[in-house]
């Protein structure tokens, strides 16, 4: 039992985006529940997330997930050693939720408090089911919200090596299939359509820093995908029209897609590529709800294969946005000593 905890039994809570999340763990991998209620159907229509609906639909959400996440782990709250939640970064009035949940559990059952970075909790879920993955890890963090690189070490050493200058990869997705009229959220969409197109169709320019530094940038790609629609005639084929079922694109919508997806995850693998050689690393990791891309994993492991280095990321419902990551990164923190006070505010930009 870590020194200070009542239980090893932690309770972690993430609503920093879209999805209202609660998990209990045993200790930092033992997943004995992970609830998630997605807020996919809320938000579908508008072609993103609307964050003053995702911050009212988790006020609605939160105590029925919290719920279900105590009774499939078989666990009252008089049995928690404590609490983990995600402080950010992501919607303020989103995060603001899980936090004021988290403090009233913390204040009223006297558990000790973990704020957690989102992205921590990203990096800590390839390491719930992949113990054994040697370190350093060259991390690719590949989300609706960020992309980032960062070289895990021992002893939960997380040092950042990249960001994003604009657009998320994700956000890339979801805008190019918004500018179509495929459906939301784009990623597993585009995913699955641009399995039947042609990846050399369309030439993409590759983004590049001027200044030398590992950074992504995404709007560049995004904007080529528009011009490419505009300069040859191509309409959206659902507008804004919230339907699920994505229309029969076009052999040329297929190529455009396939070519933009090669163009994407390209550059993911050869920045990560990169980064892992200048850094000495031992094993490649992934996570963020792009690394479920059929693709991208693909297209990892075999560089992984010529570096010779393995790649892990974690099963699909632990790679997009849960509580189970956080509440395993926050029985880190607890384990150290390191808890919040119930001063513990939302960053929405908060950076590891
Ligand atoms: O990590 P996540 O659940 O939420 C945050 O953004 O924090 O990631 C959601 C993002 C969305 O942009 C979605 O389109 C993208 O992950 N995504 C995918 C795939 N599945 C989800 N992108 C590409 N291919 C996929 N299969």
């Amino acid at each position: 039992m870590p020194s200070g905890l009542r239980s090893d039994l932690i309770l972690g809570i993430e609503t920093s985006c879209d999805e209202t999340a609660a998990a209990v763990l045993r200790g930092p991998r033992q997943v004995l529940s992970s609830i998630i209620a997605s807020q996919i159907p809320v938000h579908r229509r508008y072609g993103g997330v609307v964050p003053e609906l995702a911050s009212r639909q988790h006020l609605l959400s939160i105590e029925s997930v919290l719920k279900d996440a105590l009774e499939v782990a078989g666990v009252g709250l008089k049995d928690l050693g404590g609490v983990a939640v995600t402080y950010g970064p992501g919607l303020v009035g989103s995060l603001l939720v899980g936090i004021s949940v988290a403090k009233s559990l913390s204040m009223v059952l006297e558990l000790p408090l973990a704020a957690v970075n989102h992205h921590e909790g990203h990096i800590r879920s390839v390491f719930i089911e992949h113990e054994e993955a040697p370190l350093p890890m060259l991390m690719l963090m590949v989300s609706g919200g960020d992309t980032s690189l960062y070289l895990v070490s021992e002893g939960d050493v997380y040092r950042p090596l990249a960001h994003t200058r604009d657009d998320a990869a994700g956000e890339a997705y979801d805008k190019v299939a918004k500018l179509l009229g495929l459906g939301y959220p784009g990623g597993p969409i585009i995913d699955k359509l641009a399995a039947k197109g042609d990846p050399r169709a369309v030439p993409f320019t590759r983004p590049r820093m001027t200044d030398g530094t590992l950074d992504f940038s995404f709007s560049g790609l995004k904007t080529a995908v528009l011009r490419y629609v505009q300069s040859h005639g191509i309409g959206s084929l659902a507008a804004s029209s919230g339907e699920t079922a994505p229309p029969h694109p076009s052999q040329q919508i297929l190529d455009l897609l396939a070519s933009f997806q090669e163009a994407v995850v390209k550059y993911l693998v050869d920045q990560t590529v990169r980064a892992a050689r200048h850094h000495g690393a031992r094993s490649i990791g992934m996570s963020g709800g792009v690394a479920c891309n059929s693709r991208l994993r693909q297209a990892m492991r075999d560089a992984g294969g010529r570096l010779g280095l393995p790649v892990y990321y974690p099963s699909p419902a632990l790679t997009t946005d849960n509580a189970a990551m956080i509440a395993s990164a926050g029985y880190l923190h607890l384990r150290r000593g390191h808890t919040a006070d119930l001063t513990l505010n939302a960053d929405p930009a908060a950076r590891l």
